[in-house]
């Protein structure tokens, strides 16, 4: 097939196969021109592996550490005449590489919120691997079948007590215009803490040290995300804000599960970046935009494999995690820098359809979301024809 992009509102509904192979090798070229991390993780469980920041958290691990890793996600198989996710094609390329690497590598796709996944994901890891050292979760979904009573729940972007006016970019025209958007009704909050807050977290956990698959001084790791005021009424303080404090309650209470193994549970305030989970909250697209230009100027900014890469390497690895007055680790920090918050939102202020290629890099946020799903990428003739059947090796 030849595959192109075609893009609906904030997703694409395909992936090439080798662009992604090739972001693929892209990111494991970022952490190995790093050199080793020392004292990295050796057996990691990573849930939500296949894009965004559980992948890179993947990539990371096995590409930084020689750690052996398991990963969980939901995505679609390609087929001879119909393409697959991108993060199924992602998966397809980081086995390869790892097994090139010498590195084992085995993945299973399917809900993660359910209770089969759990099981198999965990009697595999005890048959293969005995224990891990970190698990980290990164799932971003818009829905969660409960596991135990069946209810779906389905998660909102919206702003909590009062409607929210803002600036907003639509990522198709490159349109700066003003949205409003309601508030949560009904039981919008509890909807969206269910499915994106800590409880399928703590279900992980309690099931993994049921099943005795934990080692000594295990470290669990989950992502938030905090932003600039712009955007606190859609996100910090907003239905998704509410979950994020629910996955802190987790923490907490994981910490104590935690603590006779020695190990620890951590919340990682991780940068604003495009994926396929945030383009589709409302406003913070501009917001990106306009950070990637004052990060990419100060020579500061970072994808998902640096993030992911400097969590591990300077965070997790060498004991100092740096944690907030919260506890939280934030490697957020060279976003929420001051003077790089002050030049955004004096940007924010003035930022208008007209000058926005000036005033923001929507060319790197458009050049960004295309290469989620393979495309832009240097080396890939795209208009050649190419497999979209290609299989993920230990799901063969
Ligand atoms: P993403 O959309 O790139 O990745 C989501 C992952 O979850 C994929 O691997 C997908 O297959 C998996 N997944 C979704 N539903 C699943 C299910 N039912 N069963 C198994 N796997 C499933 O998202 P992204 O942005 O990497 O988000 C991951 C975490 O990072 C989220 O908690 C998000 O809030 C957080 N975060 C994201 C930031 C951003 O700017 N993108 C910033 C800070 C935190």
């Amino acid at each position: 097939m030849i595959v192109s992009p075609k893009i609906r509102g904030f997703i694409c509904t395909t992936a090439h196969p080798d662009g992604c192979a090739a972001h693929i090798a892209e990111q494991i070229a970022v952490v190995r021109n790093r050199g080793p991390i020392p004292n990295g993780p050796k057996k990691v469980l990573v849930i939500g592996a296949s894009t965004g920041y559980g992948l890179a958290s993947r990539i990371a691990a096995a590409f930084g550490s020689n750690a052996a890793t398991i990963g969980v996600f939901f995505e679609k198989p390609g087929e001879p005449d119909r393409c697959g996710s991108a993060g199924w094609y992602n998966s397809a390329a980081f086995e390869k590489e790892a097994a090139k690497a010498g590195l084992y590598a085995r993945s299973f796709n399917g809900d993660a919120f359910s209770d089969t996944i759990k099981a198999e994901v965990i009697a595999a890891l005890k048959a293969d691997l005995g224990q891990v050292d970190t698990v980290i979760y990164s799932l971003a979904s818009p829905r969660r079948t409960h596991p135990k009573t069946g209810e779906v729940f389905k998660s909102v972007l919206k702003p909590v007590g009062e409607p929210f006016s803002s600036k907003n970019l639509n990522t198709g025209t490159g349109a700066v215009h003003e949205i409003t958007i309601e508030p949560a009704a009904g039981d919008d909050i509890d909807q969206t803490i269910a499915v994106m807050g800590g409880d399928d977290w703590q279900l992980w956990i309690d099931a993994l040290l049921a099943a005795d698959a934990l080692a000594p001084n295990a470290q669990t790791i989950a992502y938030s995300y905090i932003g600039p005021v712009e955007t606190w009424p859609i996100y910090k303080n907003g239905t998704i804000g509410r979950a994020k404090e629910d996955l802190e309650r987790v923490q907490r209470a994981l910490d104590l599960s935690l603590a006779p193994l020695g190990g620890k549970a951590w919340v990682s305030v991780n940068k604003a970046l495009v994926t396929q989970a945030s383009s589709a909250i409302p406003v913070v697209p501009l917001y990106i935009s306009l950070l990637y230009k004052v990060m990419k100027e100060e020579g500061t900014h970072e994808d998902c494999i640096e993030q992911m890469d400097r969590l591990f390497r300077e965070r997790l690895a060498n004991g100092t995690p740096q944690p907030d007055d919260a506890g939280r680790i934030r490697i957020d920090d060279w976003e929420m820098t001051p003077h790089v918050q002050a030049l955004v939102a004096e940007r924010w202020k003035i930022v208008s359809t007209e000058n926005l290629a000036e005033l923001g890099d929507f060319a790197g946020y458009q050049s960004s979301f295309l290469r989620l799903f393979g495309f832009g990428l240097n080396g890939i003739d795209y208009s050649a024809e190419t497999d979209t059947s290609v299989a993920v090796p230990s799901l063969a």
